[in-house]
């Protein structure tokens, strides 16, 4: 598929088919995830491949419930991480993007690149998965400390965000944007 099509085409999948995932396809999104470009190439993530349902099913109520006309409902993620075959949980090593490697910040935005460098790998993630006919839906919306207990993720590490990894049971909708034009600006901020 084409790189355009693949981000064109993509959309967040909140309801999976049970049917499984194959290793290769897991491979190859995990793979593309990898080859993201990252601050001096240190690779800070770590991938969790999930397949246990209660594991998943923990983690799924660690979500965080969403207020919708006064009422709090379910994260509309939650029933895709326990629908899907696979949970991919990111993790990042702490302190490495934006660090010298003697520990000191490189720029004043501190430890924020691990999110951004997980944030490149995620995409590549779900536009992979998307190629390969795989749906996806990157969650942050839970109890990080809660879901780093249920995985035994040691200090230094910070779980980020996580996707299920399955055959979509619905095409997705489309979530439009906002018009180009509102969001680019010609040589000064706001023109
Ligand atoms: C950082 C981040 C966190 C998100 N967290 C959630 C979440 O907790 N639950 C959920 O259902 N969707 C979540 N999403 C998916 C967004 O709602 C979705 O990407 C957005 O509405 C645009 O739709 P699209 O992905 O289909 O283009 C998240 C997306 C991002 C990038």
């Amino acid at each position: 598929m084409d790189v355009l099509d693949a981000i064109m085409g993509r959309r967040s999948i909140r309801r999976y088919k049970s049917n499984p995932v194959d290793d290769a396809k897991i491979k190859t999104v995990l793979e593309a995830a990898h080859w993201a470009p990252s601050w001096g190439n240190k690779q800070c993530w770590r991938f969790i491949v999930v397949r246990d349902q209660e594991t998943r099913s923990k983690i799924a109520d660690t979500l965080m419930k969403i207020r919708v006309e006064n009422e709090l409902v379910e994260n509309a993620a939650a029933r895709g991480i326990r629908q899907a075959p696979v949970l991919i949980v990111v993790c990042a090593e702490k302190g490495q993007a934006g660090f010298r490697s003697d520990g000191t910040p490189v720029t004043d935005k501190g430890d924020v690149w691990y999110m951004f460098d997980v944030a490149l790998a995620v995409e590549n993630l779900a536009l992979a998965a998307h190629s390969v006919g795989l749906g996806t839906v990157i969650v942050g919306g839970f109890d990080t400390t809660r879901v780093e207990e249920i995985l035994g993720v040691p200090d230094g590490y910070r779980v980020v965000t996580m996707t299920p990894l399955g055959v979509p049971d619905h095409a997705g909708q489309v979530s439009p944007r906002k018009d180009l034009a509102e969001v680019t600006y010609h040589e000064k901020f706001g023109r």
